[in-house]
C-alpha cells in the first residue's frame, strides 16, 4: 500500500507522507552476513530500493562469512520470541525453519508474479516447502571458482591451468618465485569450499551426487576419497603460515594485491576485486577450479520472512523487489553472483558474470547443477557440520588422509 503511494506520489507530497506515523510504522529489520567490503555494496542496492518506497531498513548484520555466526543469533532471536523480520538463508536451513512453522508463506507474491516458470527448479527444491513459497531467492553463487591475479600470472609466463598437474605445476612456480601460491582463509567452511573442489575435480560430477548428496558410505569410504585428501593436504603446502582465522575478504585481498596468486572461492570474491576497482580480464581472472568445467556446485542466497506481530506488507515488498528483473540485475552485477531467474539478459554483466551465467544453464540443463555441501545446499546442518570438522582435522593436520577417510564415514553415519 505505502509502496503503491510512494510511486504514484510526486516527491515533496511522497516525502510528507514518508513523515506521517502510518509510513514510519513499514520498517523492516534484516539479519544477515553480508559485511565485507562487496557484500555491503550489494546490500546497499537493496536497502535504498526500500527505502524509496518508504520502508524504513533496520540492519542487524552479523559478521562471520558463511553465516555461522548468523545462525548462532537467528536462534538466540527466535527463542527469545522476537524474530527479526526478513533473513537471509541458505538450503536446508531455509526447509528447517519452514518445517518449525516460523515462515510467512510468501504465495501471494510469488503466485501473482509467476516465480515458478523463472527461478530454476534446483533452487525452488528449498525456496517451497510443503508446495508453499516460503524464500525469495536473491541469487545464484556457485564454488568451484579460482580467482586469479593476472599480473602474477603474466609474470611467471602462467596459463590457466585446465588439469589438476598443470595447478600445481602453476602452484610450484609461483612458490619458486617468492609469491604465497594459494590465499586461504582460515575457517571450517573456507576448508570445506576448497575441499568440495577438489572432490568434484577428482570425483567427476558422478561421484560428488554420490557422496555429497545421497552419502553413500562407499563413495566416501573410497580410495577416491582417499586421493581427495591427499591431494587437499599438497594444497595446503602452499598456503601461508598465518591463515589460521583468517577471514575470506582478507584472503581475497592478498590475490588482490598480488601477494598471493590465487583463491578458491565462491564468486562474492569478484564483489571483492569489483569493490577495489579491478577488471576481469585485465587485473585479475575467473576460470573454474581445474578439471570442474560443466559442473557447477551452487550455492542461493535467499531471504525468508519470520511470522512475527507486524503486518506482512513489507516483508511482501522485499520479496517483490528481491525478485524483480532489474533488481537482479543491479544487485548481481555487484555481487559477484548471477541472477536467480533464467529470463533476466546477462549483457550488463562482466566477463566473469557472464561466464556464470552460461555455466549455470549449461549445468542445469546436464543435470550437473548440484548442492554445495560447504554452503548447506547439500546436507542439512548437522551433516554438513560434522563433515567441517573432518575436514578442518585433516587441513590442520591432525588426521592422514586415510585416517580422515574412516572419520569422515564415522561421523556422517553418527550424524544422520
Ligand atoms: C556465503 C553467502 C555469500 C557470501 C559468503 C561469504 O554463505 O552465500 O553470499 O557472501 O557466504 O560471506
Amino acid at each position: 500500500m505505502a509502496f503503491r503511494i510512494a510511486k504514484t506520489l510526486g516527491g515533496a507530497a511522497a516525502i510528507a507522507l514518508m513523515a506521517s506515523s502510518a509510513f514510519a510504522a513499514e520498517k523492516i529489520e534484516v539479519l544477515h552476513w553480508w559485511t565485507s567490503g562487496g557484500e555491503a555494496k550489494a546490500l546497499n542496492v537493496l536497502k535504498q530500493m526500500l527505502e524509496k518506497q518508504g520502508i524504513t531498513w533496520e540492519d542487524m548484520p552479523v559478521a562471520g562469512g558463511g553465516g555461522e555466526q548468523a545462525m548462532t543469533v537467528l536462534r538466540a532471536r527466535v527463542t527469545a520470541g522476537n524474530p527479526p523480520t526478513a533473513v537471509q538463508l541458505l538450503g536446508f536451513d531455509i526447509t528447517d525453519w519452514a518445517k518449525q512453522g516460523q515462515l510467512t508463506s510468501l504465495d501471494e507474491v510469488a503466485n501473482k508474479e509467476g516465480w515458478g516458470k523463472v527461478i530454476p527448479a534446483a533452487l525452488q527444491n528449498f525456496s517451497k516447502y510443503d508446495g508453499h513459497w516460503i524464500a525469495a531467492p536473491v541469487n545464484v553463487h556457485s564454488t568451484n571458482w579460482v580467482w586469479a591475479n593476472k599480473a602474477v600470472f603474466d609474470k611467471l609466463g602462467l596459463k590457466q591451468p585446465e588439469t589438476w598437474d598443470d595447478l600445481i605445476a602453476a602452484l610450484d612456480k609461483m612458490k619458486a618465485a617468492g609469491i604465497t601460491p594459494i590465499a586461504q582463509g582460515g575457517q571450517p567452511w573456507q576448508e570445506a569450499t576448497l575441499w568440495e573442489a577438489v572432490l568434484l575435480s577428482t570425483g567427476g560430477p558422478d561421484f560428488y551426487k554420490k557422496a555429497m548428496i545421497d552419502l553413500d558410505k562407499d563413495a566416501l569410504g573410497s580410495d577416491t576419497m582417499k586421493t581427495v585428501f591427499d591431494r587437499v593436504a599438497k594444497l595446503r603446502t602452499y598456503v601461508d603460515d598465518n591463515f589460521s582465522g583468517r577471514d575470506w575478504n582478507l584472503a581475497t585481498a592478498m590475490v588482490i594485491e598480488g601477494k598471493a596468486g590465487v583463491q578458491f572461492m565462491g564468486d562474492w570474491a569478484k564483489g571483492e576485486f569489483l569493490g577495489a576497482g579491478k577488471k576481469p580480464g585485465d587485473d585479475f581472472m575467473c576460470f573454474r577450479f581445474p578439471g570442474t568445467q560443466g559442473t557447477v556446485t551452487f550455492n542461493a542466497d535467499q531471504f525468508v520472512m519470520f511470522k512475527g506481530k507486524g503486518s506482512t506488507a513489507p516483508q511482501m515488498t522485499l520479496a517483490s523487489d528481491i525478485e524483480s528483473p532489474e533488481f537482479q540485475v543491479a544487485f548481481n552485477t555487484v555481487k559477484g553472483s548471477v541472477p536467480a531467474r533464467t529470463d533476466v539478459s546477462g549483457e550488463k554483466f562482466d566477463a566473469c558474470g557472464q561466464k556464470g551465467i552460461k555455466d549455470l544453464a549449461e549445468a542445469a540443463a546436464s543435470n550437473h547443477l548440484l548442492g554445495s555441501m560447504a554452503h548447506g545446499y547439500a546436507q542439512p546442518a548437522s551433516i554438513k557440520n560434522a563433515m567441517y570438522d573432518v575436514i578442518t582435522a585433516h587441513f590442520n593436520g591432525e588426521y592422514d588422509s586415510a585416517t580422515a577417510v574412516k572419520e569422515l564415514v564415522s561421523a556422517v553415519e553418527d550424524a544422520k
